[in-house]
């Protein structure tokens, strides 16, 4: 049996195979790997706790999978290709053989450091290969790894650090970004003068060299702890369902919660999708410009195409340094032939003129991606104008950090594309779309909320250490069924368009945030007494952040820049609203509750039809927005 699907055939027969078997349809996708220990059960699983298993009893360890399992026919190909920052910087690869020989050297670090199986890592880099070598080091010894994005704030890393208890920060001095060089261990060392009790080493690689300030009871250096470690480091036997990963997202409320993925479900789905979605070939050269911080970067920059035995580019740069052009420049630099990043870089690099790709020989392109957002129509047509140049399949890729792979999407030169739908389920995947009491919506051309109403290897376990969370979250809502957070339209022809969340979850430049998370982070300024936050249409980021805020008029002329600091010091600069209205109330219902219907309309600049206001506490407020709204 070959796992890559290469007919429209091939799909209908795999898909419907997996519906009415889907164990024997995953335990033959599982049997290409490399197990220490046959598993029992492929699947049992109950929504309602939920308890999800998947290879059950089996044991393994993913890194051998990765690495190991490739050695003797693939040991000298290229796994990992880095292009810096610098466009004349030197480009670093790493073969299968001395990817398995950095891990392993990484891996015997973190255990003379006293890293056991269980513990928590913490993350905290830029694009650098170490990232990656770290995270699957962690893999080797069944250590959990917490990646946090490197633009989030000392704060909000010293939430996910405790969060997690985290007994480890591995982290690089600096973060060469485009033009800037930004501190990076600065931002760790704060994070623990906040508190982080849990924290007994920072393991810090040296990435520019420039100089940090050093604390000796607690920081070492990467060099120093890696380099005369021994070159092999045996797998730790790890069960399916022990945990791989933590990986904390934006929820509707309150703080962000960790994402649990598992071993052996994770594994198989990653490796599937990867396999099918870009269509690869031995010899292709893959690149995915995501951050390793966001899932797309674990599933689809380090583990998917690992296990497959790819070659995965990473990236330590941004699209637009030292110029436009530059990620039509690395595709021709390096003959990628599959690339695959977000709507709101290609609305960004749209806006710079059509000039920057056809200035590139783009021809090695086999299949573009999208992911991360609803892709508009005019970013969809532009990139397959001026990227695929009319002949390349685009994969608009639906997922979330809780399903750990891609969904939903057209799977390239076998099903059709359809711009701005991501179209079909992959095998396996049995999404429903449902009305608000919960009832499936049987009948096309329809929309609804969007669920999935049966396990997929890589679902979500839990949310760590906090079980409950989960079950209210993703299972309360609707009995039997995950619930996606995100509405969706069905066409006549059964493909699926993702419209976007119907939470209190914003999408800002493809980056996931609650509202609630923010509006946090602004009441944090001592003159502020209440905000509400909603998203609004931003030509390139999607969702721009709106925010309505009532001070206690003592505040300063300056309050809106404070505000947009104190959100910079709590979160992270992503999450600074764009726009900042200073109002005297807010719109409430007679219970008490802010009525975001009108407050996104009103940000939205759609205010014909405001809805009923009547039945507000206030309604002379909505009249007070309107006019100051920006
Ligand atoms: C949105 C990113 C439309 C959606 C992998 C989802 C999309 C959220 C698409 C998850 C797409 C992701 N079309 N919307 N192709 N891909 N989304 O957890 O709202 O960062 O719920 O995972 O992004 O974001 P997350």
């Amino acid at each position: 049996m070959t796992s890559q699907l290469s007919s429209l055939e091939e799909y209908r027969e795999a898909y419907k195979r997996s519906v009415q078997d889907p164990e024997g349809f995953w335990a033959e996708q599982a049997n290409t790997f490399s197990w220490i220990q046959p598993w029992e059960k492929v699947l049992s699983w109950d929504f309602k706790s939920p308890d999800i298993r998947w290879f059950e009893g089996g044991k393994l360890n993913i890194t051998v999978n990765c690495l190991d399992r490739h050695i003797p026919e693939k040991g000298d190909d290229t796994a990992i290709l880095w292009e810096p920052n610098d466009p004349l910087g030197s480009i670093k690869s790493y073969t299968y053989n001395e990817l398995l020989e950095s891990v392993c050297k990484v891996a015997n670090a973190l255990k003379a450091n006293g890293i056991e199986k269980g513990d928590r890592v913490v993350f905290y880099m830029p694009m650098v290969p170490e990232l990656a070598i770290g995270v699957l080091a962690c893999a080797r010894i069944g250590a959990i790894h917490s990646v946090v994005f490197a633009g989030f704030s000392a704060q909000a890393l010293a939430d996910r650090i405790n969060d997690a208890e985290a007994k480890m920060v591995i982290c690089s001095d600096f973060n060469n970004r485009g033009a800037k060089n930004i501190p990076v261990k600065q931002v760790v060392d704060n994070a623990l003068s906040i508190g982080c009790p849990s924290v007994r080493t920072v393991l810090m690689d040296r990435n520019t060299g420039d100089e940090v300030v050093w604390n000796s009871e607690i920081d070492v250096h990467w060099d120093e702890q890696v380099d005369h470690q021994e070159s092999y480091c045996p797998p730790e036997p790890m069960d399916s369902e022990d945990v791989l990963f933590i990986l904390y997202t934006s929820g509707s409320t309150g703080k962000p919660k960790g994402v649990v993925h598992t071993c052996g479900g994770y594994m198989v789905y990653t490796w599937y999708t990867f396999l099918n979605v870009f269509q690869y070939k031995p010899g292709d050269i893959y690149w995915c410009t995501a951050d390793i911080g966001w899932i797309t970067g674990h599933s689809y920059i380090v583990y998917g195409p690992l296990l497959a035995g790819a070659t995965t580019m990473m990236f330590e740069g941004v699209p637009t340094f030292p110029d436009a052009g530059r990620f039509w420049q690395i595709c021709e630099k390096h003959s990628v032939n599959q690339f695959y990043t977000a709507p709101t870089a290609i609305r960004a690099l749209m806006a710079q003129g059509d000039e920057w790709p056809d200035r590139y020989d783009l021809s090695n392109l086999k299949v573009i991606g999208s992911v991360g957002e609803p892709i508009n129509e005019e970013a969809w047509h532009w990139y397959d104008k001026h990227v695929g140049r009319g002949n390349v399949p685009i994969v608009d890729t639906w997922w979330q950090t809780e399903t750990g792979g891609i969904l939903l999407t057209p799977i390239p030169g076998i099903t059709d594309t359809k711009p701005t739908y991501c179209s079909y389920p992959m095998p396996g995947i049995q999404p429903v779309l449902v009305t608000q009491e919960g009832s499936i919506i049987e009948e096309n051309n329809t929309e609804g909320l969007l669920c999935i109403r049966f396990p997929w290897p890589s679902i979500i376990r839990t949310t760590y250490g906090d079980h409950e969370r989960c079950r209210q979250t993703y299972f309360s809502t609707f009995d039997n069924m995950y619930f996606t957070g995100d509405g969706a339209r069905r066409d006549e022809d059964g493909r699926i368009r993702v419209i976007g969340r119907v939470d209190d979850v914003i999408n800002v430049s493809g980056h996931r945030m609650g509202t609630a998370e923010v509006e946090n982070a602004i009441n944090e300024h001592p003159a502020v007494i209440e905000s509400a936050v909603v998203g609004y249409p931003h030509d390139i980021k999607g969702q721009g952040i709106y925010a309505f805020v009532i001070t206690d008029g003592k505040s300063s002329d300056n309050v809106q820049t404070e505000i947009r600091n104190v959100v910079t010091k709590e979160i992270g600069p992503i999450a600074k609203p764009d726009k900042i209205q200073i109002v005297s109330g807010l719109p409430k219902t007679r219970s008490g509750k802010i009525m975001r219907r009108i407050l996104r309309k009103i940000a939205a600049n759609d205010t014909s039809d405001l809805g009923d206001i009547s039945t507000l506490l206030n309604p002379d407020i909505v009249k007070e927005i309107l006019q100051g709204a920006q």
